[in-house]
């Protein structure tokens, strides 16, 4: 038995970096960890791999579309599936040992296993009982299920059995438009698969801006993407190499079957709290199943924090390692913080896109006075070079104060650039403070300038 400041159980995105934070305070740490390797859903089986055949398959759609433009000529790569399998892999591995490498540092130990919580200051891995003046649940999440549609990771697969198919599949049917419907479809409709996707709403990444989400999908569809929306999965029926999806179109209620070698069900993520003992401890959850917690990532019992997936809010890593971070400084006895309306969102498609703060339907159900600020990649120099011009820059800000309320971007490094605009709306900036910015030229970034330029007296390049 061994006694620890704080142990956390899970070591994703959430639970590694709050180790890492309370070693950095002083506090003597433990992380347990029920997988073989540290990083959780987001190294193993989510963020990187992902990452890492978006990469890849966007270097091939590269060569094949733009090389020859560009006075590149030669034979154009061929896909060695099991060799690209393999970089991912690799990804993977110095990821999660990356991890091991800063426990190793920080002297967190790792406890491998499962663990339970018999009460507030234990925590049971195996036979073994640890105490903790602190408990961190940072236990992550699983995809959700869709009833009538029973997943086997070969034929009807959920992500983690998409990142590691057989083969690329000559058919796949994406169930859902989510992010994971749309960075794994693109990745197998730049393989060479036929990619439908098949949705319940009538748009696709529901919650995003509106103009976005159609120029969004304006642009898979010319990269070959098929969508049915408006569409209800009813069940999928599946032999060893096929399977047939059966839905319902929502506006005549008429039913229809696709084929597909492979399904790909993507209709959201649930709280994983299995095995841990909650039931027992009496703690609180929310109607959907999340972890409870107040302002300071307390649960209903005392000791016993949870951040992450495991609670409300976006299922993202950077959202999980905040919440790790400002929880570590909690215990610590530090003001830990994190301002939830400043979270960017990025899909990492071709091209990407990238949002935070408010939508302008948001902004007109709160009834605020807002004006928009918008430019068009076209009129920008370095994305018209790298044919990239695609997309847009769209900020809002306060019609009175000027103030940035949200930004939505679609095009060239969307995720990266959104982040001046993240950092100018913790400051409180106005839009005119990002105008009166200088940015460097060529650079795509002078996107965003031009469409802070746009909220006043207008942007130049447009
Ligand atoms: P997790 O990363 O889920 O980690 C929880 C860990 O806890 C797991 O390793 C689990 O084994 C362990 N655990 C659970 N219970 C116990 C127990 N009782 N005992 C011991 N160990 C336990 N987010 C982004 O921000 N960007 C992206 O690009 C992105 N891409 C994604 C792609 C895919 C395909 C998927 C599925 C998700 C993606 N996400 C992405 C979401 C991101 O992975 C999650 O938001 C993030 O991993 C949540 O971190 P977490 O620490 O809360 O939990
Ligand atoms: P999601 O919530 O993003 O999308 C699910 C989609 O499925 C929605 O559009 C929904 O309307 C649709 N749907 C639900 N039931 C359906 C049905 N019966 N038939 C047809 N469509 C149906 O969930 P997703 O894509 O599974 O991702 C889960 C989580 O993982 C997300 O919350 C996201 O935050 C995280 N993630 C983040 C990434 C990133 O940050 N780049 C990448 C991948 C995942």
């Amino acid at each position: 038995m061994a006694n620890y400041d704080v142990i956390i159980i899970g070591s994703g995105p959430g639970g590694y970096v709050a180790a890492i934070r309370c070693a950095q305070l002083g506090l003597k740490t433990a992380c347990v960890e029920g997988r073989d390797t540290l990083g959780g859903t987001c190294l193993n089986v989510g963020c990187i791999p992902s990452k890492a055949l978006l990469h890849a398959s966007h270097m091939l759609h590269e060569a094949e579309h733009n090389f020859a433009a560009m006075g590149l000529k030669g034979k154009s790569p061929s896909v060695d599936w099991t060799k690209m399998l393999k970089y991912k892999s690799e990804t993977i591995e110095t990821n999660t040992k990356g991890i091991e490498f800063l426990f190793k540092k920080n002297k967190i130990d790792w406890i491998k296993g499962w663990a339970s919580i018999p009460e507030a200051g234990r925590v049971k891995v195996g036979d073994d009982i640890h105490e903790a003046k602190n408990i961190i649940i940072a236990s992550g999440s699983e995809p959700s299920s869709l009833p009538g549609v029973e997943v086997d990771e070969k034929v009807v697969v959920t992500s983690t059995g998409a990142l590691e198919l057989g083969k690329v599949p000559k058919k796949m049917v994406v169930i859902g438009a989510g992010v994971i419907g749309l960075e794994l479809g693109s990745v197998y409709a730049r393989l060479g698969s036929e990619v439908t996707v098949v949705e319940f709403l009538d748009a696709i990444t529901p919650g995003m801006d509106g103009e976005v989400q159609k120029n969004f999908q304006r642009l898979l569809k010319k990269q070959g993407l098929s969508f049915v929306m408006g569409a209800a999965v009813q069940k999928t029926e599946a032999t060893k190499t096929k399977a047939k999806v059966h839905y319902k179109l929502r506006k005549d209620d008429s039913e229809h079957v696709i084929d597909a070698d492979v399904v790909l069900v993507a209709t959201g993520r649930k709280p994983f709290t299995e095995g841990l003992g909650l039931d027992k401890l009496d703690m609180q959850m929310t109607k959907r199943g999340q972890i409870q917690v107040n302002d300071h990532w307390q649960t209903s019992v005392p000791g016993i924090y949870a951040i992450g997936d495991a609670i409300e809010g976006p299922m993202l890593a950077h959202k999980a390692e905040d919440e790790g971070m400002a929880a570590a400084e909690q215990i610590a006895g530090r003001h830990g913080h994190v301002n939830y309306g400043v979270i960017p969102g990025v899909i990492y498609t071709h091209p990407e896109v990238a949002n935070v703060g408010m939508t302008e339907d948001a902004l007109k159900e709160a009834g605020r006075a807002y004006k928009v600020g918008k430019f068009s990649f076209m009129g920008n120099g370095r994305a018209k070079a790298n044919f990239a011009g695609d997309g847009f820059v769209k900020i809002l800000a306060d019609k009175d104060t000027d103030r940035i309320l949200g930004a939505h971007i679609i095009g060239p490094a969307a995720g990266d650039l959104i982040h001046e605009i993240c950092v100018a709306m913790e400051f409180g900036a106005s839009a005119q403070d990002l105008a009166m910015t200088c940015h460097a030229h060529p650079t795509y970034s002078e996107a965003v300038r031009e469409a802070a330029l746009a909220c006043g007296d207008g942007a130049i390049h447009m």
